[in-house]
């Protein structure tokens, strides 16, 4: 029986994986280093600086820079991109997500939040949904980030629930990996190559619904039994 939700955030439950991306660009810029958004797939659901790491590799930069330096790097990654949450409002949920955590409610389904963003707090309170939430795990108390389980386990430990009973949603494919690696039920959204692993998959969020998510979930532990 489901009893919990766990939500990654960016590019789930509003776009700011749209942000992330136009920051690290305009950070990419700056360094010349540029990356297409086939690249930009594999830094979703990846920590600040674990994605640092991944662009100066790619552009052949790894050596260039010191720790310090790289920590510079991500800080200025990080201001342009808190400039541009600050128009975020709850107009920014993404289509069908207002709908999906009403329902959530009404089924009196417990929400944890599972993102590596350490912004996920004050994203939450602009989109007005903070309060839904019955848990939020502070990244910085991670060991390790996704696609390390750690994450979703927390999640459902924090809602007082087994993994099993939990559902994790997700954009990113470390995120998929974390969720199924946590023995979760995996749903998908968005680039369908990156969620080829989810339990789940759905193009949009729009299609996102609770119903079909539970019927899924509960047709997989079934088979699980036999
Ligand atoms: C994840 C995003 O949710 O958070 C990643 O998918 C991002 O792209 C990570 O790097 C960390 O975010 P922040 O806001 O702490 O830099
Ligand atoms: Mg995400």
């Amino acid at each position: 029986m489901i009893k919990g939700f766990v939500f990654d955030l960016d590019g789930v439950l509003t776009d700011t994986a749209e942000y992330h991306y136009l920051a690290w660009q305009e950070l990419g810029e700056k360094i010349g280093i540029s990356f297409d958004r086939e690249f930009n797939e594999q830094l979703k659901g990846i920590s600040r600086m674990d994605s640092l790491e991944r662009i100066l590799a790619y552009g052949h930069k790894s050596n260039l820079y010191s720790e310090e330096k790289k920590m510079i790097l991500a800080d200025e990654k990080n201001e342009d991109y808190k400039k541009l949450i600050t128009q975020i409002t709850p107009a920014d949920l993404l289509p069908g997500i207002t709908e999906l955590l009403m329902d959530l409610k009404k089924a009196e389904i417990k929400l944890a939040l599972a993102s590596a963003s350490k912004n996920g707090p004050v994203i939450l309170e602009r989109l007005g949904i903070a309060d839904v939430f019955d848990a939020v795990i502070d990244p910085a108390t991670l060991m390790h980030g996704k696609p390390d389980p750690e994450i979703f386990i927390k999640g459902a430990e924090q809602l007082g629930l087994r993994p099993e009973e939990c559902v994790g949603v997700e954009d990113a494919e470390a995120g998929i990996e974390a969720i199924n690696a946590a023995g979760m039920f995996s749903v998908g959204v968005g680039n369908e190559q990156s969620m080829k692993a989810a339990d789940l998959f759905v193009a949009a969020t729009t299609d996102l619904k609770l119903s079909t998510i539970l019927a899924a979930a509960q047709s997989q532990q079934k088979e699980r039994k036999f």
